[in-house]
C-alpha cells in the first residue's frame, strides 16, 4: 500500500488497533521522550499524544518504528531485500558498472512513475516561531529543546539534486537553529559546495510529518548522486507529491510542517550536550545557523518526534531496514558480497559481520577496504569478514568462525587515522581514529604457510542407518501430543 501521507499511514495504523492515542497530559520536556523510549523498548505500537502542555494546538507522535514488524508494516512485506532486488532486475542485466546504472536512472526515470510530482500543498503559511513547535527536551543534560525527527531538505547547488536528510535540530531562539550535519553527510557537502561558490546564505527547509517511507528515506544511506525523492519513489513504487517554496527548494506537498529559511554558513555556534545514539552526551561542537523565514502548517497539525540512546531504539530499526534494503545494491558494487549483518547493539557505525564467497586470498582485506570506501559504511569500526556458509545473523556461527580461522596477528588488520563516527568518544582525534578488520575466513596455502585442515564430517550412510534409532530416542524426551 501506499500511504499519501502520515494521517493516511496513522489511518491504517488505526484499522490495524495498532495506534496508541493518549489521552493523559505530558510535557514535551522530557516526559515525551521518556514514554517513547519506554514503548520502543516494550516494542509497544506508536505513541499520538493528544495533550501536549503548552502546545494546545498540535499532536506529537512517537515509536513509528517500534520494531522490524513496524517495517514491515509500513514496506507491506517481510521482503526488504525482495523492494530493491525487483527494481535492481530491471537494470541488473544491463553490462554497466553501478555509478553508471546509478547515473542513468534520474534519466531513465525522469518520466517514470517514480519520479516526484508536482501537487498543490496540503499546507498554508501561518505566523509560529520555532519556539511554538512541540520540539522535545530527550535526555536531562541536553542543551535545550531539539527538532529530533525531521528532515532537512537541502539541494546540491551543483547538480540541482534534492537531498533530504535526518539530523538533530537545537532551537536557540524563536528564529534561529543549529543543525547538526556531520562531515560526508548530503548536507555538509552541499554546504561546502555554496562555499566554493562563494554562496554563505544556503536555502534550507525543515520538514516534519510525512510519510514514513519517506522518513525512512531521509534517514537512508542513498549515494549522495541520486535523488532522494527519486528514491524514495522507487521504495513505495510510486512518486512523491513535491511543492516548490519560494527559495526555490521542493518539499512533499502533504507535510504536517514546512519551516523555510536559509544557513548562514558564516555563522557556526556550539551545538550541544546531547544524549546520543552511543547512549553518551555528545559535547558541545561547532555547526551551522538555520534562520527562519516562514513557516506553513497543516490544519491541526500533528509533529513526529524520537528519542535516541542505547539502543535498540527507533534509529535501530531504521537501521536494520537500511541494511536489508540497501543489501541487493552492495551487491552490485561488490560482487564477493553475500550477507551483512550491523547488529543494532553495535550501533551501525560500530560492528559490521560481512560474508562472502572467497575464491582468492586477500580477498577479505580486499573486502574490508571495499566496504570503508562505501558510502556510510566508511564509518564502520570494526568489519568481520565470514565465509559464506557462516549465518551473520547468528552471533554464535560468527564466534566461531573467529575462534577457528583467526590467527590474531595473521588476520587482524589496524588502520589508523582514518574516518570514525565524529561522535563516538573512543575516537582518540575526532573524527579520525583507527578501525580493525578481523579476517575470520578459512585460509589458503598462501595466506596460513600450509593446508588448511580438514573438517569433520558426518559419514551419510551411518547417518541415515542411525537416525531411525535417534528419532526413537527423541520421542522419549518429547512425546507426541
Ligand atoms: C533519529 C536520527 C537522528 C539522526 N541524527 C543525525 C544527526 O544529527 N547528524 C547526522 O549527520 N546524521 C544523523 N542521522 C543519520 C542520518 O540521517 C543518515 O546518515 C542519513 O543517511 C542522512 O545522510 P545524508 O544526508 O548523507 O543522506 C540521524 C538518523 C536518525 C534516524
Amino acid at each position: 500500500m501506499v500511504f499519501r501521507d502520515l494521517r493516511h499511514y496513522l489511518d491504517h495504523l488505526r484499522r490495524k488497533g495498532l495506534l496508541v492515542e493518549v489521552d493523559d497530559e505530558v510535557s514535551v520536556d522530557l516526559e515525551i521522550a521518556e514514554l517513547g523510549r519506554m514503548a520502543t523498548y516494550a516494542h509497544l505500537p506508536p505513541l499520538l499524544f493528544k495533550r501536549v502542555r503548552g502546545f494546545e494546538e498540535w499532536k506529537v507522535l512517537t515509536n513509528v518504528f517500534y520494531s522490524m514488524d513496524s517495517m514491515y508494516d509500513i514496506f507491506g512485506t517481510t521482503d526488504l531485500e525482495g523492494i530493491s532486488k525487483e527494481f535492481l532486475s530491471t537494470f541488473g542485466e544491463l553490462p554497466i558498472t553501478f555509478l553508471d546504472k546509478v547515473k542513468s536512472l534520474p534519466s531513465v526515470l525522469k518520466l517514470g512513475r517514480y519520479s516526484p510530482r508536482s501537487k498543490r500543498p496540503d499546507f498554508e503559511e501561518t505566523e509560529l516561531d520555532l519556539e511554538r513547535i512541540p520540539a522535545t527536551k530527550t535526555w536531562p543534560k541536553d542543551a535545550g529543546r531539539y527538532m529530533t525527527f525531521s528532515i532537512v531538505v537541502t539541494k546540491d547547488p551543483e547538480t540541482g539534486v534534492n537531498n533530504l536528510s535526518v539530523y538533530r535540530i537545537q532551537i536557540l531562539n524563536k528564529n534561529e537553529a543549529i543543525i547538526h550535519w556531520q562531515a560526508l553527510k548530503r548536507g555538509s557537502l552541499a554546504a561546502s559546495k555554496y562555499l566554493e561558490k562563494g554562496i554563505t546564505r544556503m536555502p534550507v527547509a525543515i520538514v516534519n510529518g510525512v510519510d514514513p517511507v519517506v522518513l525512512f528515506t531521509s534517514a537512508s544511506p542513498v549515494p549522495p548522486g541520486l535523488d532522494k525523492y527519486l528514491f524514495a519513489g522507487i521504495l513505495r513504487g510510486e512518486g512523491v507529491d513535491v511543492t516548490e517554496l519560494e527559495n526555490g527548494l521542493l518539499v512533499p506537498s502533504h507535510a504536517e510542517s514546512v519551516l523555510e529559511g536559509y544557513v548562514d554558513l558564516n555563522d557556526n555556534r556550539l551545538e550541544g550536550p546531547f544524549g546520543d545514539h552511543l547512549g553518551y552526551y555528545t559535547p558541545p561542537d561547532y555547526y551551522p545557523v538555520f534562520r527562519l523565514e516562514k513557516v506553513y502548517l497543516r490544519e491541526n497539525p500533528i509533529y513526529q518526534v524520537t528519542s535516541v540512546g542505547k539502543p535498540p531504539l527507533e534509529d535501530a530499526w531504521i537501521g536494520k531496514g537500511v541494511e536489508r534494503i540497501f543489501l541487493p545494491f552492495l551487491r552490485m558494487l561488490i560482487p564477493d558480497l553475500v550477507d551483512m549483518n550491523l547488529p543494532e547493539y553495535g550501533l551501525f557505525t560500530g560492528i559490521g559481520i560481512f560474508s562472502m564467497r572467497k575464491r582468492y586470498p586477500g580477498q577479505a582485506r580486499r573486502l574490508m577496504m571495499s566496504l570503508w570506501g562505501t558510502g556510510q559504511l566508511s564509518f564502520l569500526k570494526l568489519i568481520i569478514i565470514v565465509d559464506s556458509d557462516v549465518n551473520v545473523h547468528d552471533l554464535n556461527q560468527v564466534l566461531y568462525a573467529i575462534s577457528t580461522t583467526v590467527d590474531p596477528k595473521r588476520d587482524v588488520m589496524i588502520v589508523d587515522q582514518v574516518l570514525n563516527d565524529s561522535l563516538d568518544h573512543t575516537v582518540p582525534n575526532p573524527p579520525l581514529g583507527s578501525k580493525m578488520g578481523i579476517d575470520a575466513t578459512r585460509k589458503f596455502k598462501e595466506e596460513m604457510g600450509k593446508e588448511w585442515p580438514e573438517e569433520v564430517r558426518s559419514d551419510p550412510e551411518v547417518v541415515k542407518k542411525v537416525t531411525p534409532i535417534f528419532e526413537k530416542i527423541r520421542s522419549v524426551f518429547r512425546p507426541s501430543a
